[in-house]
C-alpha cells in the first residue's frame, strides 16, 4: 500500500496565514452587518495597484507574445540574461558587492525558494531559526523531516535551534551554544520589524565560516530599510561568498504579491566539501521548475527602470508611512511598540496579558481590526501581536484610531 510523508502529520494545524483566513471567514459569516467594516493588517498582502511603468511592461510583454518574431516560450531556467544582468548591477555591484548574473536564480517568488531551499542539504543537518520569524522556515524543515518531535505545550521542536529574539537582547540573535548547519536569518526581520547593522551581521558571517554553517539569508524586507548601517545584502559583508544563500523578493518591493517573481542568489564560492552549492541548486531549479514567466521577468526588469524605480520607490514611502502611523499611534495611546523603522511591520505587546490568540479575537471582535498572533512566528512570539503597514492609509488611520479608543476605554 502506498505510504504517505508521515511528517506532514506532524504539523500542528493549519498555515498561519491559513488560519487567519479562516478565522475572518467564520467572522464575517457570522457577523455579515461588520463584515463590511473590517480592517485587514494581518498579512503582508500590498493594497496599492501595480506601479504605472511596470503595467506598461507587461502589456508591452503580453504584445511581445502574441507575434510570431517576439514570442517566448519556456523560459531559462536561471530566469532570462536582460533580468538577471539587471539585478546584479543594480542590487549588488552598485552596492559594492561581488555578485555575477550566472549566481542569480529567478524564480516565482522568495516563499517558494525559502522552502525548496533545505531540499539541497542534507536530512541530518541542525537548522537555526531566530524566535519569532517567518513559519516557512521551521514548516518546511518539518515535512523534510528534521526537527523531531513537537511539544504541544512549549510550541517547540526538539532538534530546531531556536534562537529567541525578544526585547531583552533588543531582538538581536545571539550565537547559539549548540552549533547549527543551517541557519535562518530574515532580515529586516518578520515579524519583529527588528534588524541587524553591519557590525551584528558581520559576527553571524565570521561565526558562520569558522563553524562550516550556511547561512540561508532572506532579504524580502530590503527595500524598507532607512538606516545607514544596516546592509541592504549580506554580500555587503566580507566573508558572505562562502557561507551564505540571499533570497529576494518583488512581492513587497514592487507589490508583485499576485505577480509572483522572486529570486536566490547562491555564489559560486559556497561549498560543502568539494561541492559547489550553486551546481545542486542549479540541478534542483533545473529539473523541477521551467523558468518563471517572460511577461513577469519584463515587468521585473521595469522595477529598475528610471521611471520604474521612482515609483515602486514612493509605493513603498506610502507603506513606510502608514507603518509610522501605526507605531506613532499605538506608542501614544500606551502600547509598547517595536519595528517599523526599516521595515513594514509594527510589534506590539498585547494588552493585558492576553496570549497573541486572545488578542486577535479581542481586536477582531471589539475593533474589527486584524493582525497577525505573534506566537504563529514561534514561541517567544506570545504575548506579542503584529500589524503591517501595507494597508490602505485611510484603513491605517481608521485601525489606529479605534485602538486608540480601545485602550482608552480601559
Ligand atoms: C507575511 O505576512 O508574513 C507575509 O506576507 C507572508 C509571505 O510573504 O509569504
Amino acid at each position: 500500500m502506498v505510504k504517505i510523508n508521515e511528517n506532514y502529520l506532524k504539523l500542528p494545524g493549519s498555515y498561519l496565514f491559513s488560519t487567519i483566513a479562516k478565522k475572518i471567514a467564520a467572522y464575517q459569516e457570522a457577523n455579515p452587518d461588520k463584515a463590511e467594516d473590517m480592517i485587514r493588517l494581518g498579512i503582508g498582502d500590498v493594497t496599492l495597484p501595480i506601479a504605472p511603468a511596470i503595467v506598461e511592461a507587461i502589456h508591452k510583454a503580453a504584445d511581445d507574445m502574441g507575434r510570431a518574431e517576439t514570442f517566448h516560450g519556456y523560459a531559462p531556467d536561471m530566469g532570462y540574461a536582460f533580468l538577471r544582468e539587471t539585478i546584479a548591477q543594480r542590487d549588488y555591484k552598485d552596492r559594492g558587492c561581488r555578485i555575477e548574473a550566472d549566481e542569480i536564480f529567478v524564480s516565482d517568488g522568495s516563499k517558494s525558494d525559502c522552502g525548496n531551499i533545505q531540499e539541497i542539504f542534507s536530512h541530518d543537518n541542525r537548522i537555526a531559526v531566530c524566535d519569532p520569524v517567518y513559519p516557512v522556515y521551521v514548516d518546511s524543515n518539518v515535512m523534510a523531516g528534521r526537527t523531531g518531535e513537537y511539544d504541544t505545550e512549549a510550541g517547540i521542536w526538539s532538534n530546531v535551534i531556536y534562537m529567541p529574539c525578544t526585547a531583552d537582547n533588543c531582538f538581536v540573535p545571539e550565537l547559539p551554544k549548540e552549533t547549527p548547519d543551517l541557519i535562518y536569518l530574515c532580515i529586516p526581520n518578520n515579524p519583529t520589524g527588528t534588524t541587524l547593522t553591519r557590525k551584528q551581521l558581520k559576527v553571524w558571517v565570521d561565526y558562520a565560516n569558522r563553524v562550516g554553517a550556511v547561512i540561508l539569508y532572506d532579504g524580502a524586507y530590503e527595500a524598507y530599510i532607512s538606516e545607514e548601517d544596516v546592509p541592504h545584502s549580506i554580500y555587503e559583508i566580507e566573508g558572505a561568498r562562502t557561507c551564505a544563500i540571499e533570497f529576494r523578493s518583488f512581492s513587497k518591493k514592487a507589490g508583485f504579491t499576485g505577480v509572483r517573481l522572486g529570486f536566490t542568489v547562491v555564489p559560486k564560492d559556497l561549498k560543502c566539501g568539494n561541492v559547489m552549492l550553486h551546481a545542486l541548486w542549479a540541478r534542483r531549479h533545473g529539473t523541477k521548475f521551467n523558468g518563471a514567466p517572460y511577461i513577469e521577468q519584463r515587468a521585473a526588469e521595469a522595477v529598475y527602470s528610471q521611471e520604474g524605480h521612482k515609483q515602486v520607490m514612493e509605493q513603498v514611502a506610502y507603506y513606510k508611512k502608514n507603518t509610522r502611523v501605526i507605531y506613532d499611534g499605538l506608542k501614544e495611546a500606551g502600547y509598547t511598540v517595536f519595528g517599523g523603522v526599516n521595515s513594514p511591520y509594527v510589534w506590539l505587546k498585547t494588552d493585558d496579558g492576553m496570549n497573541s490568540w486572545e488578542f486577535f479575537d479581542y481586536l477582531l471582535e471589539n475593533a474589527r481590526v486584524v493582525g497577525t498572533p505573534g506566537s504563529g512566528f514561534g514561541p517567544s512570539g506570545e504575548g506579542y501581536f503584529r500589524l503591517t503597514g501595507f494597508g490602505t492609509y485611510e484603513n491605517t488611520v481608521k485601525a489606529v484610531m479605534r485602538m486608540k479608543a480601545l485602550k482608552r476605554k480601559k
